[in-house]
């Protein structure tokens, strides 16, 4: 009954790892990748009011069009770039759809797309339901985890229709100053290759300036599908609200597909979202305080011996368990049983990630503290 493609793809190492979770009490969770803050209260106010006032109706395709205002002269604001609400803008539900449909809109069976590993979960199923083929571009832990111009140049070959890059990155943190997307820029520019640039974490950068990979330049901005969204940053997973920005023929597409499946985003979260975008002062102390955790986290962690590298974004650690010789699955299951801390073994990013666990820091600073305490007595029965 169910077709090939999808009985064979494998569900989600994190949520097979957090049925184990499930029900287990007094577990401190570095597992999720969610916020631990509340939505801002001035975004939760406007739904509320909306909510009194009625507004419960469908939106036009596209998205309530004072929200895609808002976003265009947010990210002109901040990134210098100018796209038009009416054409150049799609609310989707969430960055998740904005992928599917970014996907949908551009692959023919059996088209390629790059994919850097590690990766975040959603990737290569994603391309895989929507009938193309991953090409997996493998990057390691001395590099920092970052893209080399040399090796992508080298996956060019095999002519991809699309790359995604997602920083700062889940699972690693890692993000990439604008020199360095210049240097990928200068190896895809020559192809006919479309970019997918997931920014969902760009709020949360705390060294050097995110730079959107969009900006870069004229070729640049036609050649990108730009999504983001409300989740992370500001703290609004539960609102499922996301956005594309693209050339007009591509938005154009997108929204056919948008238009046929999903009819629009919900209106209430859409109108909390507008609201939102003012928030900026508590978004900035949440970016704070995620990076006074980070500081803390990754002192610690590399004290009891989880080597690792400083994460300039998100809210991730991924250390190495090369010290200890244990596979990161044996680590969390016993982590989990032992000490009652929940981490998501490195495997559910990509092949050839057995040592690496994801840490999740968004969680308060004592319990991360208990968290290194319970996980240095595990290490220390290693
Ligand atoms: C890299 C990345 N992209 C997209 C998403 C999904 O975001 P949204 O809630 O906007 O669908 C996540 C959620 O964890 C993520 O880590």
């Amino acid at each position: 009954m169910i077709a090939k493609h999808i009985e064979q793809l494998a569900p989600s190492g994190i949520r097979e790892f957090f049925d184990l979770v499930l029900g287990m009490p007094d577990v401190i969770s570095l597992g999720v990748g969610e916020p631990d803050f509340i939505t801002p209260w001035r975004a939760r106010e406007k739904a509320i009011t909306a909510l009194e006032e009625g507004l419960t109706s469908y939106t036009s395709n596209k998205g309530l069009f004072v929200l895609r205002r808002s976003i265009s002269r947010h990210l002109e604001k901040k990134y210098g770039l100018k796209y038009d609400a009416q054409d150049e803008t799609l609310i989707t539900v969430g960055v998740s759809e904005g992928l599917d449909l970014a996907l949908r809109a551009i692959l023919e069976p059996g088209d390629k797309v790059i994919v850097a590993r590690p990766h975040y979960v959603a990737y290569p199923a994603l391309v895989v339901i929507n009938g193309g083929k991953v090409l997996s571009l493998q990057t390691k832990e001395e590099d920092n985890f970052k893209i080399k111009p040399k090796e992508l140049s080298t996956l060019l070959k095999q002519n991809p229709k699309a790359i995604i890059l997602n920083y700062p990155s889940n699972p690693t943190g890692v993000t990439y100053s604008r020199e360095e997307l210049k240097e990928i820029w200068k190896v895809l520019s020559p192809k006919e290759i479309i970019v997918i640039t997931d920014e969902v974490y760009d709020e949360l950068t705390y060294e050097g300036i995110h730079c959107s990979f969009a900006s870069l330049d004229k070729k640049s901005r036609q050649r990108t599908i730009l999504l983001n969204g409300f989740s992370k940053g500001y703290a609004m997973t539960g609102f499922r609200v996301g956005y594309a920005c693209a050339d007009k023929r591509i938005i154009s597409a997108m929204t056919k597909i948008h238009s046929f499946s999903m009819l629009c985003g919900p209106v209430i979260s859409q109108i909390a979202a507008a609201e939102a975008l003012l928030a900026q002062k508590e978004v900035k102390q949440m970016r704070s305080e995620y990076n006074r955790r980070r500081d803390f986290f990754v002192k610690e962690l590399n004290r009891i011996g989880l080597r690792t590298q400083k994460p300039q974004g998100a809210f991730y650690c991924f250390p190495s368990l090369k010290n200890f010789k244990i596979k990161a699955l044996d680590f969390a299951k016993g982590l989990l049983m032992k000490e009652k801390v929940a981490v998501v073994p490195g495997t559910a990013f990509g092949e050839g990630l057995e040592y690496y666990l994801r840490m999740a820091y968004a969680n308060s600073l004592d319990n991360l503290k208990e968290a290194v305490i319970r996980i240095e007595r595990f290490i220390s029965t290693l």
